[in-house]
């Protein structure tokens, strides 16, 4: 059994039926990751959650420490990384609360450290990112999908910005020429990083909101809060069976 972790997002700050057995404080050369490491066995099966933004969810997303978390989780062996992200949808068929496994990345962040080789950089340090997901751990989370009954959207370009403010429509116009279907903060540089470890790295999306433009209508956080609510129940079930059959 390969260990598995969980990153949780906004909306995701704990997972509900994870017996924990350990907060594990990791130091990493990097600095602190969001929060102790949460060691504990889920549907009888082990597993590692991480809460991206922190416990009481207080850290931005240009301010998160991607790197002292992937190493964090990489110090204990963590071979499979599942990064839960709110996400906007830009694309028509990703309306709120519905979820995707995007398979393609842009980075549109900026001044964020974007590797763990930053200081001692060589040659052979430039990888290979042409497929950022891993194609298995992304089948895995579909086929939990298909046997839990849960819509889910197979792909899709996932646009990475700064951050923390929400875009323009003029942002998200660009985005969607650019061939973005949904757009979030914290996608980059945590992809990249897992790929640098040689971890398995793939992203469950959950639409909080149209992508601002999309509608009319002001983005909301009171609104985003009552979608991911329910995005999120799918969300723990898919985990829940993605856990059970590891
Ligand atoms: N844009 C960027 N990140 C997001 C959004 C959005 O509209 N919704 C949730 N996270």
């Amino acid at each position: 059994m390969t260990t598995l972790a969980i990153i949780g997002g906004t909306g995701l700050t704990s997972l509900d039926g994870l017996t924990i057995s350990e907060h594990k404080f990791v130091e990493t050369p990097y600095g602190e990751p969001s929060s102790p490491l949460l060691l504990g066995e889920y549907e009888g099966k082990k597993v590692i959650f991480l809460p991206r933004h922190g416990p009481q969810h207080t850290i931005a997303p240009h301010k998160v420490n991607y790197r002292a978390n992937i190493w964090a989780l990489y110090a204990l062996g963590v071979e499979k990384i599942i990064a839960v992200a709110a996400v906007g949808g830009i694309s028509r068929n990703l309306p709120p609360s519905t979820l995707a496994i995007p398979d393609q990345i842009i980075d549109y962040t900026y001044g964020r450290e974007q590797s763990f080789y930053s200081d001692d950089f060589t040659a052979d340090k430039h990888l290979d990112f042409t497929q950022p997901y891993d194609a298995e751990l992304r089948q895995i989370i579909l086929s939990a999908a298909i046997r839990q009954k849960i819509a889910i959207t197979d792909g899709g370009t996932y646009g990475a910005t700064q951050g923390p403010r929400l875009e323009t429509a003029a942002e998200i116009r660009r985005l969607e020429q650019d061939g973005c279907a949904m757009v979030g903060m914290t996608g980059m540089p945590e992809a990249y990083l897992a790929r640098e470890l040689g971890m398995a790295y793939a992203t469950c999306a959950v639409m909080a909101n149209w992508a601002a433009g999309i509608t009319d209508d002001a983005i909301q956080m009171s609104e985003i809060e009552h979608v991911l609510d329910k995005g999120m129940t799918q969300v723990k079930q898919l985990l829940a069976e993605i856990i059970r059959v590891q």
